[in-house]
């Protein structure tokens, strides 16, 4: 194993700041393990297009103990730079194990992060067992994320596959993620994220939220997620957000998803708290909006198959529902939706019976 973290800098700032207009290469060869520290390849660079390959296998220092000293803040970390190309099949483990069994507030970050970059790419990679999220996408506007493979234990905490904050235009595709929590999740200040083809499970499905923890103005608009095949999960999609919140959700689209064996698979939930019962009732509410649900089928293992729970003070307004056949996973037993404050219409087949109010 080789310890890898100033020949890795090196190639980066001579990557980085060539001014040829050919694209710069870093290269991490195949057949071997590479034992990373803590880093951040920051931008901004000269060059307009770096590829990054990894075609070896890139591990995390592998115990608590070992992170003493080291930046908890992220394991690998790409800031402000533009035209990235991040690919190759090699494998990036997190070593995640130690710290599943810890407080989270003590776990280093994330596996990959992707920090203010624009216009960047990142596919083929295999991901396995961060500490806690495997890939995050922050402050980042057309990132492209495709064909990638990640996978930690169902019992894992906090393993978020990808998750994706205060982004614009960011596509998600033809990708497999099983994970302890969702298999993607969207942030606050996020707008224009397209996600299809997909296979998701084990894990907390794909959420929107939580959102609005802080009493902030959440803004999260045109979601457009299609083509995901559900197995196993907790959630098949969800809207979570805190009732302290303001703000709106607006624009969301889930169609064409097959669910296999799955806790929820539609749901809402406006009252979103950790602790159960230990929020009150609030005269705020994050506003859920033009939300599409069509063409959705399979099995549902609790009876509550459609959860629309929404605010009290803040109903949720224009849900579409189209094409929605879902039954229960055991044979004989029925599946029911349950609405609070929800409005909106159903068209075409909706089984179970839709609960929405004009
Ligand atoms: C590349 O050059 C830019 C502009 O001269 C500078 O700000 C940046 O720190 C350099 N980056 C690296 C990684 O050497
Ligand atoms: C950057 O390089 C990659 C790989 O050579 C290429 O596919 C891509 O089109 C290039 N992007 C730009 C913006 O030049
Ligand atoms: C990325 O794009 C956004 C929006 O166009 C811009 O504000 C930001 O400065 C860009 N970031 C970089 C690193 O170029
Ligand atoms: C967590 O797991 C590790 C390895 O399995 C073990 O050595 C450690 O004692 C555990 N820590 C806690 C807090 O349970
Ligand atoms: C409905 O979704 C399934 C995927 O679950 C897809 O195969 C099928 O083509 C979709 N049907 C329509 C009419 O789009
Ligand atoms: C809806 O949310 C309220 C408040 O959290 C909770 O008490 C209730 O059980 C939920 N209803 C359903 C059907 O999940």
């Amino acid at each position: 194993m080789v310890l890898l973290v100033m020949a890795f800098l090196k190639a980066w700032n001579a990557a980085c700041n060539t001014t040829a207009s050919e694209t710069s290469i870093i290269i991490i060869p195949s057949k071997q393990t590479f034992l990373v520290n803590p880093i951040a390849f920051r931008g901004p660079c000269k060059a307009t297009n770096i590829t990054f390959l990894i075609q070896g296998r890139l591990v995390a220092p592998n115990s608590p103990k070992v992170w003493k000293g080291l930046d908890p803040s992220q394991w690998l970390a790409f800031r402000g730079v533009c035209g990235l190309n991040i690919a190759g099949n090699g494998k990036i483990d997190g070593k995640g194990s130690g710290w599943w069994n810890q407080s989270c507030r003590d776990h280093p970050g994330l596996a990959l992060n992707i920090l203010s970059c624009n216009e960047s790419i990142l596919r083929n990679l295999h991901f396995t067992n961060s500490p806690q999220t495997h890939i995050l996408v922050i402050g980042s506007y057309g990132i492209n994320i495709k064909n990638v493979r990640i996978e930690a234990p169902e019992t894992s905490p906090n393993t978020d596959g990808i998750h994706i904050h205060a982004s614009r235009n960011v596509m998600i595709s033809d990708s497999i993620i099983g994970t302890g929590d969702d298999c993607v999740s969207i942030g606050d200040y996020t707008s224009k994220v397209y996600i299809s083809s997909i296979k998701c499970g084990p894990g907390h499905g794909i959420s929107i939220g939580s959102l609005g923890r802080g009493g902030n103005f959440v803004k999260v608009e045109n979601i457009h997620v299609s083509k995901v095949y559900f197995k196993g999960t907790t959630n098949g999609v969800r809207i979570k957000t805190w009732q302290v919140g303001k703000g709106y959700i607006q624009g969301i689209t889930f169609e064409d998803m097959y669910f296999n064996s799955v806790q929820n698979p539609i749901i809402i939930d406006q009252n979103y708290c950790n602790v159960r019962d230990a929020c009150k009732e609030q005269k705020t509410g994050v506003h859920v909006t033009d939300v599409v649900y069509n063409n959705m089928s399979g099995t549902s293992i609790t009876a509550l198959a459609i959860n629309l729970n929404c605010s009290q003070s803040v109903a949720c307004t224009g849900i579409l529902m189209k094409s929605i056949e879902l039954r229960s996973a055991q044979t004989g037993h029925k599946v029911i939706s349950s609405c609070r404050n929800a409005h909106g219409f159903a068209f075409g087949v909706v089984q179970p019976d839709s609960c929405l109010e004009i």
